[in-house]
């Protein structure tokens, strides 16, 4: 606490009071004694202050000290016993502090009780026109010595007579004016102690200031009085001071008194002012993260609250506002709410999430908050969707920007956006080749990233074995290939087909996988080698099913995950392809029809029977591979009108199929939005392939449920659910398809082709009157 500049009107008050006393009460301003007495053992000095008994000087040192700051030592009476001493400190022109008090409530009758009193000389106090004689900082109502401003000076002139008339005139309006300030000053004093030292009646007054401040009007009786045990008062007395730097690391919270400050950031400048009643901090001790923002002083004399972290912690964490709002120029930038759940598992207290936020602010939140040894879901939900409110062509500019502009910051910081630009790359892909300021802003980044990041490649050769090298991050194609061929002893024949990210599940790039071949076509390239094509009925269930799931999972695995949520918002809107996953979505409806196709092309009734049997075999191993999209395309086929009305057919079939059909149908019911289904899901691990047509479905109900935009800002929330979809799609594909390879039956290129190439009949009223010849309506 620094003793500021007095004011004009203070120093007047301070100096009508002294005048009043010298022509009223002289007395109370002399000279004064102060007895101390001093004990001498091993060449140690150590003075004891009699008059204040709990205090103890442990050396000359400070003893001297003591007589530098005004007093004089006054006698040195030796006394009998040999190594103690007494001896009195002489102070000049001083008052004491309980006859200060005294005297104040004799003058007026505005001044009820002695720690009013208390308060009004506190002002004179803290603003040095008053002082202590050892520089204590709180007024005491007690036998203390205190000297007016005025009485520093060796020969203080004493008030004429007019003086003392005019003073005694302003008296009576001078303690009016300091019985409106003094409650204020008194409050700061008891902030100031420690608190431990505060009284039931220090924790009342604190108490009901607490009432008053705009910060805290939404908490509870209970949580200012537990508030009123633990605020500590600090000032400041320069405007320009900084409180704390972005970046470091957060101690408390703090409210303002008064005065103002300039929220600071770097790149940015000043992004708002708070005042007095605002309170500022919170960020960095709920999210254990960071400062998010330098804080300097606006206005000199600025005073403050503040509530340490554990204290914040212990008392606020569970009740403080579930909502954070920040503001930019006025504006609302960013908008976090408390995530329940994970706060009390969590070491640091609750933790904020994003609801939503202007995109280049989100994105600053996100590297603030990143973790570099540690998984970051908000990231990814980032990356997952950017695309919907910023797009690339500006967020590279914004990575690169924050990234210049902090460059002087932190390293960090700088590992924070490499690492959110590397799992951005890791999600786009191929995507990126497509855009040339995607590609340029990766290689600067790229090549800014530490060179020596080594990643580990899996090479896939043609004969279905893979190795791993390791290069760096940034290796070209040639240094690729070379380390490649040094590892498999040749360079020859040797040609980079491809390279793929599993996506960001292991830290993003580390998982990049190349596809390898020779340049040698591989056997299935060079077309069929059998002769005609082998009847359906010949292949087994399980080999079609096996077929068909391993066609399926090259179809799913071309699918980028980001083509869901272009299908969703638009690919028009967002200028993005999803060939893909249209693809494999067109698979669906194929499967469906060939199954009908199948059915309703098959005459003999007994074939008919066997067929349908096949067809809930397919379907029970298809299941069992996981592969739950043609699991339900055969089943929506086998349901589709054409078959289920072969009444017939169905009346023949063993019941043992019934009752699987019907095991299979139930799964597939859409009550409780699909809640059979995606109970099921839930319990398998790992490779699997969803039922797409469901996951387009939540996801086209989230974008229509939701506004991509509240406000202005992004609506972070409804991204979220958008990458929560996607990162099903993510989990389904963390493993990779590899059953076991016993496929023993000899024609297993046949049916390979055979699923591959699916003839089907896909209108629905040629299919409908094929079934009607079949089996004709019973009249
Ligand atoms: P914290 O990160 O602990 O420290 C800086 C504080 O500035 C931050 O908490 C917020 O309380 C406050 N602040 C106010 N407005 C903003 C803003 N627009 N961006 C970041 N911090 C802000």
């Amino acid at each position: 606490w620094t003793v500021q500049v007095p004011s004009e009107k203070i120093l007047r008050a301070g100096r009508i009071l002294r005048n009043a006393i010298l022509s009223g009460a002289p007395h109370m301003i002399r000279d004064r004694k102060y007895h101390l007495k001093t004990y001498r053992s091993d060449g140690i000095f150590v003075v004891l202050d009699l008059q204040k008994t709990n205090r103890i000087h442990s050396d000359i040192s400070e003893t001297l000290q003591l007589l530098s700051t005004g007093a004089t030592l006054y006698t040195c009476k030796p006394r009998i016993r040999s190594h103690t001493e007494s001896f009195c400190l002489f102070y000049r022109r001083c008052c004491v502090g309980t006859e200060l008090v005294d005297w104040q409530i004799q003058q007026s009758s505005c001044i009820h009780s002695r720690v009013q009193a208390v308060g009004l000389w506190q002002v004179l106090l803290e603003e040095g026109v008053l002082n202590h004689v050892d520089q204590e900082l709180s007024f005491q109502d007690k036998y203390l010595f205190y000297r007016f401003l005025d009485d520093e000076q060796e020969d203080a002139p004493l008030p004429g007579e007019a003086e003392g008339k005019e003073s005694q005139e302003e008296l009576q309006d001078t303690l009016l004016l300091l019985s409106q300030i003094g409650p204020d000053a008194h409050m700061r004093m008891i902030l100031r102690k420690h608190p431990s030292e505060r009284t039931a009646d220090d924790l009342e007054i604190i108490y009901e200031e607490l009432l008053h401040i705009k910060a805290l009007s939404h908490l509870s009786t209970t949580v200012k009085r537990e508030l009123a045990g633990v605020l500590i008062f600090e000032s400041h007395a320069k405007a320009g001071t900084v409180l704390f730097n972005q970046g470091e690391e957060g101690t408390s919270w703090y409210i303002i008194l008064k005065g103002s400050v300039n929220v600071v950031i770097y790149g940015k400048g000043v992004v708002c002012t708070l005042h007095e009643g605002d309170d500022f901090g919170k960020l960095a001790l709920v999210n254990d993260a960071p400062r998010a923002a330098s804080i300097v002083l606006r206005e000199d004399n600025c005073h403050f609250l503040t509530v340490d972290k554990e204290d914040f912690n212990r008392i606020l964490r569970d009740v403080e506002a579930n909502t954070v709002r920040l503001k930019e120029h006025g504006q609302d930038v960013l908008v976090l709410e408390k995530s329940l759940g994970s706060s009390r598992a969590s070491t640091h207290g609750a933790s904020y999430k994003v609801i939503s936020g202007t995109p280049e602010k989100i994105l600053e939140h996100l590297l603030e908050m990143m973790r570099l040894d540690s998984q970051f879901t908000e990231s990814d939900d980032f990356v997952l969707t950017h695309c919907v409110f910023i797009p690339n062509g500006q967020l590279c500019p914004a990575l690169q920007g924050s990234e210049q502009e902090k460059r002087d910051y932190t390293l960090n910081n700088k590992r924070r956006v490499i690492r959110l630009v590397m799992q951005w790359a890791a999600v786009h892909r191929d995507h990126l080749q497509e855009e040339d300021t995607s590609v340029a802003f990766l290689e600067v980044s790229i090549q800014q990233a530490n060179t020596n990041v080594r990643v580990l490649l899996k090479v896939y050769c043609c004969d279905h074995t893979y190795t791993t090298i390791r290069v760096p991050v940034g290796a070209s194609v040639r240094e690729v290939v070379g380390a490649v061929a040094d590892k498999l002893g040749s360079a020859e024949d040797l040609l980079l087909v491809g390279l793929s990210s599993a996506g960001g599940e292991s830290g993003g790039i580390s998982s990049v996988l190349i596809k390898w071949l020779e340049v040698t076509p591989l056997p299935e390239q060079e077309g069929s080698s059998t002769g005609p094509l082998a009847s359906f009925e010949l292949m087994s269930s399980k080999d079609v099913a096996y077929h068909m799931t391993s066609y399926d999972w090259e179809l799913f695995h071309c699918v980028h995950e980001l083509e869901l949520l272009y299908h969703t918002f638009g690919r028009q809107n967002l200028k993005k392809t999803t060939v893909n996953l249209d693809l494999f979505l067109r698979r669906f409806n194929e499967i469906q029809f060939w199954v009908i196709t199948e059915m309703c092309l098959c005459s003999q009734l007994s074939k008919r029977v066997q067929l349908l049997k096949k067809f809930i075999k397919i379907a029970a191993h298809c299941k069992e591979y996981r592969n739950l999209n043609a699991f339900f395309a055969v089943i929506m086929g086998l349901s589709n009108p054409a078959v289920c009305r072969l009444s017939q057919t169905w009346e023949k079939l063993p019941s043992k199929f019934k009752r699987f059909y019907g095991e299979f149908e139930n799964l597939m019911d859409p009550s409780r939005n699909h809640r059979a289904y995606r109970l099921t899901v839930a319990k398998l691990e790992p490779p699997i392939i969803p039922f797409m047509p469901l996951l387009i479905k939540d996801m086209t109900f989230t974008h229509e449920g939701n506004r991509t935009f509240i406000d202005y800002l992004v609506n972070f929330e409804k991204m979220r659910m958008i990458a929560n979809t996607l990162k099903i799609v993510r989990y389904c594909r963390s493993q990779a398809f590899s059953p076991d390879s016993t496929q023993a039956s000899k024609n297993q290129a046949e049916v390979r082709t055979y699923v591959r190439q699916f003839k089907v009949i896909d209108n629905q009223r040629t299919l409908s009157q094929l079934s009607h010849r079949l089996e004709p309506r019973r009249s």
